[in-house]
């Protein structure tokens, strides 16, 4: 009898391992620095493709009749064009349905091409160089304002609500940085803001000291940088010690991260940045402050910027997909394009070309540490 028992339990296992084998793997493709110096952005971005992956899991999702699971494939590109172009084209092989990611403008931009070539839709909530959909490939989509938006509400701030006269313009030279600088510059000079000095770094440097110096002898009202927070947060310590301590500091999403108070290690200028999202604040957001509270819970302090749009770029590829009925993506990317999807972070469908129809732009300041919202 016992035994019996035994029998029957081992059979009802094994045909439920039998069932859950037969359900079909949807394959998602997730890249953005994990390693070095960006290695927060990449896995809070990671993250929030990752708790996607897990609701969609948890909840059960059918596409075309067929109950499947999706897995994460997760690749670092380690901020670096050549190894984000071998992410993707390892992505490409192993047949993925969709790839989220990457963060670097300059590495989504080549990665989109190999994309394109294999015909995989990329979406990407984080890099935001309008370059990235000039080809118009129907496997590219960004769900948060460009470069262009990001620049010219930086300016217009700038102009019209600090009445700044000058401003010295700092980029990194990264297709990123240099884009918003130059978008920047454009809209500030518009509208009466004369540029006094212009330099460059890199997106490794760590000493900005001689730049900050020839800076200081032309005492600007601001300085603009743009790149990311592991180059900003020094200079905000720099400048500090070389007594630039008035100027506001204008930037992009690039450096408006968590990461920034620590980096910046109790400067006293963190209190002069104003830095643009191409999105909704949390408080905002339609969805924003119960999605923290559950992404804080599973990942306690890894949030930096990006990861709620990570969560929105996955659930919209799977949304699509079960609209299709198909993970084929040459069936389901007719259907990506036509998204009117409810994220987290705001009701996302897209231009033609694959840009966000009428993103948000939030700038946030840094008040005892904290970032916070100004709109
Ligand atoms: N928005 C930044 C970029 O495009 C992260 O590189």
């Amino acid at each position: 009898m016992q035994l019996k028992l035994k029998l029957t339990i081992a059979a009802a296992i094994a045909a439920v391992a039998g069932m859950a084998s037969a359900q079909e793997v949807v394959k998602i493709g997730h890249v953005g620095p994990v390693s070095g110096p960006q290695g927060h952005y990449g896995k809070d971005n990671e993250n929030g493709a990752r708790m996607a992956v897990d609701d969609l899991n948890a909840k059960g999702v059918t596409i075309g009749g067929k109950k499947v699971k999706f897995e994460l494939m997760a690749e670092d590109d380690a901020a670096d064009p050549k190894q984000g172009t071998a992410a993707a084209q390892k992505l490409c092989d192993a047949k993925v349905a969709g790839v989220v990611g990457h963060l670097n403008s300059g590495v989504t931009i080549p990665a989109s091409k190999i994309y394109n070539d294999c015909g995989v839709p990329m979406v990407t909530g984080a890099a935001t160089n309008p370059n990235l959909t000039k080809p118009g490939y129907d496997t590219t989509y960004r769900i948060i304002a460009n470069d262009n938006a990001l620049g010219a509400a930086l300016a217009a701030y700038a102009a019209d609500t600090l009445k700044l006269k000058t401003v010295a313009v700092i980029d990194d030279r990264t297709a990123y940085g240099q884009g918003l600088a130059s978008v920047f510059k454009k809209v500030a000079a518009e509208k009466g803001i004369k540029v006094v000095e212009e330099q460059f770094t890199t997106d490794k440097s760590t000493d900005f000291m001689a730049i900050l110096t020839a800076i200081k002898a032309k005492n600007p009202d601001a300085v603009f940088y743009g790149g990311m927070d592991a180059q900003a947060g020094p200079m905000l310590r720099q400048m500090a010690q070389l007594g630039l301590t008035k100027q506001k500091y204008f930037g992009g999403d690039g450096f408006c991260t968590t990461e920034l108070a620590k980096l910046s290690a109790g400067a006293p200028t963190l209190a002069n940045v104003i830095c643009a999202v191409g999105g909704a604040s949390l408080e905002k957001m339609p969805g924003g402050k119960d999605w923290k509270t559950r992404y804080d819970a599973k990942f306690p302090g890894q949030f930096q910027v990006y990861s709620p749009y990570k969560y929105d770029a996955t659930m919209l590829l799977a949304d699509a997909m079960v609209r299709a009925g198909s993970s084929d993506p040459k069936k389901y990317i007719p259907e990506l394009k036509k998204s009117n999807y409810q994220g987290v972070t705001a009701k996302i469908s897209f231009e033609p070309n694959g840009e966000m129809k009428n993103p948000a732009v939030t700038l946030f300041a840094y008040k005892n540490g904290d970032k916070v919202p100004l709109n």
